[in-house]
């Protein structure tokens, strides 16, 4: 499965903003996003399915001025980010790649909205701290997660700015090759897809 991905056109080459991708690119994605993570077989995924469709997460943008800031950019940096951290790692269990990769932005999708005029705009009233905010959605929705893939999709970020009380937390985190995969993958794809 993993061969025919990679032999895609590689999308993690460094260039800047773009223009919004077609409807056939974004089809493309959602149909890949949702086959890898059925792969997984994870109980609760079909709540999750749902609610990114709900969302309309494979049309989200990523950012309104920083990486991925145009349509369908959150559902192209989380494949980037799957592939790459797969590709820096290929001992990892590929359902924690696949959860991890795919859904550590879950939260962003429902953070902006592209206006009448095409421009993308955050909406005022979405709270911040996406890896803390999509682990509880994750919990929420259901999904049955591990430890190291909690800590990866919790800490994706790095965790510098982490509170006193979840030092340890993140301390654990940067224990995990499963997170290192997803720090690393999640940090250079998102400087690559700067706007
Ligand atoms: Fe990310």
């Amino acid at each position: 499965m993993f061969d025919q991905l990679f032999k895609k056109k590689d999308n993690t080459s460094s260039h800047h903003s773009r223009p919004a991708m077609s409807e056939v690119e974004i089809n493309a994605n959602k149909a890949l996003i949702r086959h890898l993570l059925k792969s997984t077989n994870r109980a609760g995924m079909e709540k999750v399915l749902e609610y990114l469709d709900a969302k309309d997460f494979y049309a989200a943008p990523s950012s309104s001025h920083r990486h991925h800031n145009w349509r369908g950019g959150l559902a192209q940096h989380s494949i980037d980010v799957f592939k790459t951290a797969l590709s820096f790692d290929d001992a990892l269990p590929a359902d924690s790649v696949i959860i991890t990769g795919l859904l550590h932005d879950i939260y962003k999708a429902g953070k902006y909205f592209i206006d009448s005029t095409g421009v993308i705009r955050k909406r005022s009233d979405h709270p911040k701290g996406h890896g803390r905010r999509s682990i509880l959605l994750l919990q929420e929705l259901g999904l049955t997660l591990t430890e190291d893939e909690r800590l990866a999709i919790r800490w994706h970020a790095g965790g510098n700015s982490a509170s006193e009380e979840d030092a340890a937390d993140v301390e654990k985190a940067r224990l995990s090759p499963l997170w290192k995969a997803i720090n690393r993958a999640d940090t250079l794809n998102s400087k690559q897809h700067l706007g």
